[in-house]
């Protein structure tokens, strides 16, 4: 009764109490920041958002990814995937409008919805048995989803290049639509639906 309702707070007091070695990451304790993902019960998810259930819980860091040390993963290979699909604003040649707002319509705004709020958590990557296997080439589904992000929005001018540059035996088509990455989206997200839409428009510039 003395804690808070969440795992992060039963690991705050934890560390507080018994074990300042204990080792994890959080910041915003409010499923905004991405850094409490972890393994609780068996499924990846934000410890702030999941709530104590139970007389026991088993927790473990995300599945498959080298450990800093105990609830910490080395995510440096993840962010060098989401460092490696552009993700800012490109346009080939300068607008003739100087105010330098970049327009969009209502409706070409709403295509990012479902999108823009990924927390880059990882929880869908490191849920995705093929990122298991090939985490070096396949660039999972977390950072697969920001890739698409790009290529459906509308002020982005590169959108043939991204695509051409996913166009991958091992960077998109590891994916074999299993869909742990939706299931598992602390965020209610659908990185597996991002996947199939990018696979659609590269067989339509075939
Ligand atoms: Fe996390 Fe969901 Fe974004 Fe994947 S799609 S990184 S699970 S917020
Ligand atoms: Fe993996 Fe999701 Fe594809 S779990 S195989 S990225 S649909
Ligand atoms: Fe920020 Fe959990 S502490 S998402």
């Amino acid at each position: 009764n003395d804690c808070g309702p969440m795992i992060l707070d039963a690991l705050i007091k934890i560390k507080n109490e018994q074990d300042p070695t204990l080792t994890f990451r959080r910041s915003c304790r409010e499923g905004i920041c991405g850094s409490c993902a972890m393994n609780i019960d068996g499924g990846n998810t934000l410890a702030c958002l999941k709530p104590i259930e139970g007389s026991s819980t088993k927790i473990y860091p995300l599945p498959h990814m080298y450990v800093v040390k105990d609830l910490v993963p080395d995510m440096q290979n993840f962010y060098d995937q989401y460092k490696s699909i552009k993700p800012w604003l490109m346009q080939k040649e300068e607008r003739d409008d100087k105010s330098g707002e970049n327009l969009q319509t209502i409706a070409d705004r709403k295509k990012l919805d479902g999108m823009y709020e990924c927390i880059l958590c990882a929880c869908c990557s490191t849920s995705c048995p093929s990122y298991w296997w090939n985490a070096d080439k396949y660039l999972g589904p977390a950072v697969l989803m920001q890739a698409y992000r790009w290529i459906d929005d509308s002020r982005d001018t590169m959108t043939n290049e991204r695509l051409a540059d996913l166009d991958d035996a091992f960077k998109l088509y590891r994916c074999h639509t299993i869909m742990n990455c939706t299931k598992t989206c602390p965020k209610h997200l659908n990185p597996g639906k991002a996947i199939a839409q990018i696979k659609k428009k590269i067989s339509e510039m075939h």
